[in-house]
């Protein structure tokens, strides 16, 4: 199994160039299958949760050819069937998308449950409740999603709570839909925006993405087009937090500050500097890391998705601070590895707040990423502690992260990914 050996300490120092967005990727390439005519999508970052998305559509028939590193061309005329191999959709959250853009298209879909990090439960009801007021018939077979519809016709659908997912396949069922759908309570997340604009970009007519209401008009023709995904939100989060917790002085380039208002707010409450400039954002640390309390909320309040990286800096705070994670039943698990780098936390019984007190320094272990984003944090911790990490597991980083360990080395990290057969890693030497 292939691991990250951290060697820590070291103040990283340079700058890293942010990749495109996994989770507006995600759904920019589902989106395709709504497209008349061929596109290509630009920035669209070298992650296997979007080699799964697209080995999905060329089983399904797509034609999708690598243009250079992170250009895709996409023509999804050819597209055969309505049903989503089971096997890599299974594995992830974004497989769900297929089920908006294929009836959105063929009025038919056949999606597995969808996987992803394991967070706590993460039903579809939402997704459910936009498609039946569409016109669709929802059932299940054999464990995966039957939708079908006659013809899809324009509602108005009211979410019971914020959610992106639902938003997103309400957006892909409503574009060519008879009518006016209007979405009430909508997600406000930059990359629902950045889907909008894509989809705008072909021909449709979306307005209010990024406002709680977004109103769509159907058409029915969707023309080719080239698309820029924007730059990813949480991995410019994770280099900023990295920064601060190694105590180092990082630009991270190709970044919509915007973005980053929540992250950066909180930076600067525990002290660290924050210098906003026109497409990237400057972090540096001269004074020691103060408490904050931590709440995770909706776009634009703090996201989830930084929760466990923000957590681990606080683990080297001064003082105490309070984590409190709002939108996910499941994501303190990282809480045990960071003890075993000698973090003082405790998470109360509902598995919702974490009690986060302030130590000098970590301290190398052997540790395991449950998650994606637990995963950066472990790295994050790492590269802050006092002697070696080694983190396995690192699959799930790289569902995310472009290239992260080649992007820590060129500022200054000592991060190595190596395949240690299990047996021989009790021969590392973990500590100083
Ligand atoms: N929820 C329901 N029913 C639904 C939909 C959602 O109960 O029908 C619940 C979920 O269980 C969760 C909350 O509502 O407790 C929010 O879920 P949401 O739909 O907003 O999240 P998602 O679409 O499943 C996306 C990202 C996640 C990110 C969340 C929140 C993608 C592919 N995934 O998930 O990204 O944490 O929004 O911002 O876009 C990650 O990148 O590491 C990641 C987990």
């Amino acid at each position: 199994m292939e691991r990250f050996v951290i060697n820590g300490g070291i103040p990283l120092k340079g700058t890293v160039s942010i990749s495109g967005a996994k989770n507006a990727a995600v759904a920019l390439i589902a989106a395709t299958i709504l497209c008349d005519e061929p596109c290509i999508l630009e920035n669209v970052p070298q992650i296997s949760d979007i080699t799964k998305c697209m080995k999905i559509m060329k089983d399904m028939g797509a034609d999708i050819q690598l243009k250079d590193k992170n250009t895709v061309y996409f023509d999804t005329r050819n597209i055969n069937t309505v049903a989503v191999p089971y096997k890599l959709a299974q594995t992830m959250r974004a497989s769900s998308y297929f089920l908006g853009t294929l009836l959105g298209r063929f009025h038919e879909a056949f999606v597995p449950m969808p996987g992803g990090c394991d967070l706590g439960d993460r039903p579809i009801d939402q997704h459910i409740k936009a498609f039946r007021a569409l016109g669709a018939e929802w059932d299940i077979v054999n464990g995966s999603n039957h939708l079908k519809a006659d013809s899809l016709v324009g509602n108005q659908i009211y979410f019971d709570f914020v959610t992106v997912g639902a938003t997103m396949n309400a957006i892909f069922a409503a574009v060519k839909a008879k009518g006016m759908t209007v979405i009430e309570n909508a997600a406000k997340e930059p990359h629902i925006v950045d889907v909008a604009n894509f989809l705008n970009s072909m021909g449709a007519d979306i307005r209010g993405a990024g406002t709680d209401v977004i109103k769509i008009r159907g058409v029915e023709y969707l023309k080719g087009t080239t698309y820029a995904t924007i730059p990813d939100q949480i991995e410019a989060g994770t280099y900023m937090v990295a920064a601060a917790a190694t105590k180092g002085d990082v630009v991270i380039s190709n970044v919509i500050p915007k973005h980053l208002e929540s992250i950066t707010a909180k930076l600067r409450k525990c002290g660290v500097n924050v210098k906003e400039n026109d497409d990237s954002v400057h972090v540096w640390v001269d004074a020691p890391i103060q408490k904050t309390t931590i709440k995770t909320m909706v776009h634009p309040g703090f996201p989830t998705d930084m929760q466990p990286q923000f957590t681990t800096l606080l683990t080297v705070a001064e003082g105490t601070s309070i984590v409190t994670e709002d939108i996910f039943s499941n994501r303190f698990r990282y809480v045990t590895e960071l003890r075993k780098m000698g973090a003082d936390i405790s998470v109360d019984g509902n598995g919702k707040v974490a009690v986060v007190q302030g130590i000098k320094s970590l301290k190398g272990a052997a540790v395991s990423a449950p998650d994606l984003r637990a995963g950066a944090a472990l790295v994050i911790a790492g590269l802050a502690a006092e002697g070696t990490t080694v983190v396995d597991h690192i699959y799930y980083i790289e569902r995310g992260y472009e290239n992260i360990d080649l992007k820590l080395r060129e500022l200054g990290a000592d991060i190595h990914r190596v395949n240690i057969p299990e047996p021989e890693l009790e021969g590392v030497q973990l500590s100083v």
